[in-house]
């Protein structure tokens, strides 16, 4: 609960994504039940994290999509016109797009994401590799509209969006996201989209509940960021990771459980949880081919092709500016 209004203006936070930060999370901690945006997950150590989730034994998604990328390389090259700029909305470790980089002929790579530092190193391993490219690594919050580095403007320009990042929005956010993505990569773009197909629970809930506990850790970096940026005081042994599958929404949701009764304080604010309360820290919607495709038609896309590899856990979907 909050006492008083956080102290935002005295806070000396020191950028504007530290005090976009601490705006949405003292708004968001104020919220019965309380949230926070999985956007807030990715630091350097949140991004090492996620990039260690995806090579767990029980975490499909990367591979699976990694194989529809591989398997389709072909037909996904003949949708790309020559001499493209590649946009990748949150590209983190940009492991997929050297796929596609490798099998077309594009002309620069825009790599966007809000882990500043860490998609920085990406872009400088990336120019190594491919010397002939041009690579503009782009920080920021691709939930916000943005401006594409005027060099790329007269190029055809190909999204990409990878991961099913798109099932961390709800469905109408979903919607607004590749509407905006469209208004971004403007007239004629095309765009290759990762959705993650809906499944037996059992697959969906060892996924997110790795024995490993990695999973654990990365849902925990949000309160080591707020401790570490904004000043807060949460106790991270008294939090325990919870993921689970929400059947009727389609979606895995992920929390953070306050393991007892408990104050914490920051911005000048106090937050008290109840034993058991939750943060509610991520959903992870999961598609069916047909939803998804109904979903990118609603939001003014064509789609082309859909793919899904032979046990139909994972979707990739060519999109085209209708
Ligand atoms: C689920 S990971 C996917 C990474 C990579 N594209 C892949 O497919 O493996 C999500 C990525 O998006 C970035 N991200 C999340 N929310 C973002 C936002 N609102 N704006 C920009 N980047 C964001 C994260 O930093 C992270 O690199």
């Amino acid at each position: 609960m909050s006492v008083h209004a956080p102290a935002l203006a005295d806070a000396h936070l020191p950028d504007k994504q530290t005090s976009a930060f601490a705006r949405d999370a003292a708004r968001d901690l104020s919220q019965h039940p309380k949230r926070l945006s999985p956007k807030y997950f990715y630091d350097a150590t949140g991004s090492e994290l996620f990039e260690a989730i995806t090579r767990l034994p029980e975490y499909y998604p990367t591979r699976t999509e990694l194989r529809i990328l591989r398997d389709r390389g072909g037909e996904i090259a003949k949708l790309i016109p020559k001499g493209a700029a590649l946009v990748e909305f949150g590209a983190g470790a940009t492991t997929k797009a050297r796929l596609l980089l490798k099998n077309s002929a594009f002309g620069a790579y825009v790599p966007v994401d809000i882990s500043g530092e860490f998609i920085k190193a990406q872009a400088d391993a990336l120019r190594r590799d491919f010397p002939q490219l041009a690579v503009y690594p782009v920080t920021g919050d691709f939930t916000a509209p943005f401006t594409l580095p005027s060099v790329v403007e007269t190029m055809p320009r190909v999204g990409f969006f990878p991961g099913s990042t798109i099932g961390n929005f709800e469905p109408d956010e979903a919607c607004r996201f590749l509407r905006s993505a469209r208004g971004i990569l403007g007239e004629d773009a095309q765009m290759i989209i990762g959705a993650d197909l809906e499944k037996d629970e059992r697959v969906l809930y060892d996924a997110y509940n790795d024995a490993a506990g990695v999973t654990a850790r990365f849902n925990l970096n949000v309160l080591v960021r707020m401790n570490r940026e904004l000043g807060a005081n949460f106790d991270l042994s008294a939090f325990t990771h919870r993921a689970i599958f929400n059947r009727e929404r389609h979606r895995i949701e992920m929390h953070l459980i306050s393991k007892k009764k408990q104050t914490v304080r920051m911005l000048g604010t106090s937050f008290s949880f109840r034993t058991g309360e939750t943060i509610h820290t991520e959903n992870s919607y999961k598609y069916s081919v047909d939803r998804f495709e109904a979903l990118a038609r609603g939001a003014g896309w064509t789609v082309r092709e859909s793919w899904t590899d032979p046990a139909k856990m994972f979707s990739v979907h060519a999109l085209m500016a209708a």
